[in-house]
C-alpha cells in the first residue's frame, strides 16, 4: 500500500526535487502540500510550490499557506542560497501558476487530511517546523493519526546557518523541540546524512540526458544552486538535503539509522537552534530519535533521476 503523506515545505531548490520525487513513485501517495516561511516569505513558497507543480504535471494535490513567521524570533530567509524568489534558476515567468492555492490554511488542510485519511499519515517536513508544531498544539487529538514525523533538519555534527545551528531548526527553534518532544515516532536526516548527497556534474548531466522540458528545468535548478553553495559554503555541488526524507520511505535501506535523544538548544548564546544528538547515550535521556547516518548515494540519485523521468514523459 502506498505509504499516505503531507509534505510541508519552504520550496526552495530541494524542496522541489522532494516534490517531484513523492509524486512521482508509486510508493508514495501525495494528500497535500502545505508551505510555510524559510527559505523565501511564505508568499514566495507558496508560489514556488505551485510552479514546481504546474510545471510538473502534479495536479489534483491541495496547496495551502501555512505560517509566515516563527512561533518566536525573526523570520530569517535563504536568500543566499536559493535566490530572490527562492527558486531561482529557471525562467517561469510571470504569470500566475495554473495550479491554484488551496483557499484553505494549512493547518485546516493538514486537519481535515488527517481525518480523511484511512490510515495514519505520515508527515514529511523539509523547512522550518512552524506548522508542524502549531498542528500539535491546536490539535493533539490527531496525534494517533499520524504514522511519523520524518524531517530534515539539524545535524548530528556543525550547523549551516550558525556554527551551531541547522536553517530549519534555527528558524524555528521552539517549534524544533515542540515536535521532538511531541512522543510521535520523529526520524532526523540532519546536514551529517544530506551532505552525503550531492548533485555532482555527473548527476546533472544524467538528468539533462533525459531531454525533457522538465529536465530542463531541474538542470536550471540543479547549476544554481551549485552556484550558490559554491559562492557561499565553497563546496564543489550542492547537496540535496530535503529528497532524503521520501527516499527513506521508499527504500528504508536507502539510509542507516541510529536512535539517538536529540535536545533542541533553545537558549544558547551562540548555540540556539543547535540539535544536540546523544549518539553515545551520555545523557541518560531516552534514544526515541531516529536519526540518518550514512546514504547509499547512488541508490538516492537513481530515485531521484528516475522521478525526473517519469514526470517528464507523462
Ligand atoms: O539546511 C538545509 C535546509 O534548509 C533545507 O531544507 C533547505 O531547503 C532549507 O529549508
Ligand atoms: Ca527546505
Amino acid at each position: 500500500m502506498p505509504i499516505p503523506v503531507i509534505l510541508d515545505c519552504d520550496p526552495g531548490h530541494d524542496d522541489a526535487f522532494n516534490i517531484l520525487l513523492a509524486a512521482a513513485h508509486p510508493a508514495i501517495e501525495l494528500l497535500a502540500i502545505t508551505t510555510v516561511a524559510g527559505n523565501q516569505t511564505l508568499e514566495k513558497t507558496t508560489l514556488n510550490a505551485r510552479r514546481v507543480c504546474a510545471v510538473a504535471g502534479i495536479r489534483g494535490v491541495p496547496i495551502a499557506a501555512g505560517r509566515e513567521r516563527p512561533l518566536h524570533g525573526p523570520i530569517r530567509v535563504a536568500e543566499n542560497i536559493h535566490g530572490t524568489s527562492g527558486l531561482d534558476g529557471p525562467g517561469f515567468g510571470e504569470s500566475e501558476p495554473e495550479v491554484p492555492q488551496d483557499p484553505r490554511d494549512a493547518l485546516t488542510v493538514m486537519r481535515e487530511t488527517l481525518l480523511a485519511s484511512p490510515a495514519p499519515v505520515t508527515l514529511v517536513p523539509t523547512g522550518p517546523l512552524t506548522n508542524i508544531a502549531v498542528l500539535l498544539l491546536a490539535h493533539p487529538e490527531l496525534a494517533s493519526r499520524i504514522e511519523r514525523i520524518v524531517l530534515m533538519g539539524g545535524s548530528t555534527e556543525r550547523g549551516n546557518t550558525t556554527p551551531a545551528a541547522e536553517f530549519n531548526i534555527l528558524c524555528d527553534p521552539e517549534a524544533a523541540d515542540i515536535v521532538f518532544r511531541s512522543g510521535l515516532p520523529v526520524t532526523m536526516f540532519g546536514l551529517n546524512a544530506t551532505h552525503q548527497v550531492r548533485a555532482t556534474p555527473e548527476v546533472v548531466a544524467r538528468i539533462a540526458g533525459l531531454g525533457t522540458p522538465l529536465s530542463g528545468l531541474c538542470v536550471d535548478l540543479l547549476t544554481y544552486f551549485a552556484s550558490t553553495y559554491r559562492e557561499v559554503y565553497g563546496f564543489d555541488a550542492p547537496p540535496l538535503h530535503d529528497p532524503l526524507t521520501v527516499a527513506h520511505l521508499i527504500n528504508p535501506s536507502l539510509v542507516s539509522l541510529v536512535r539517538a535523544a536529540v535536545t533542541v538548544e533553545l537558549t544558547g548564546t551562540h548555540t540556539r537552534g543547535a540539535t544536540v544528538v546523544d549518539l553515545h547515550g551520555v545523557t541518560g535521556r531516552p534514544a526515541v530519535t531516529e536519526v540518518g547516518m550514512e546514504v547509499d548515494t547512488d541508490g538516492f540519485w537513481e530515485l531521484i533521476v528516475e522521478a525526473v523521468r517519469v514526470l517528464g514523459s507523462r
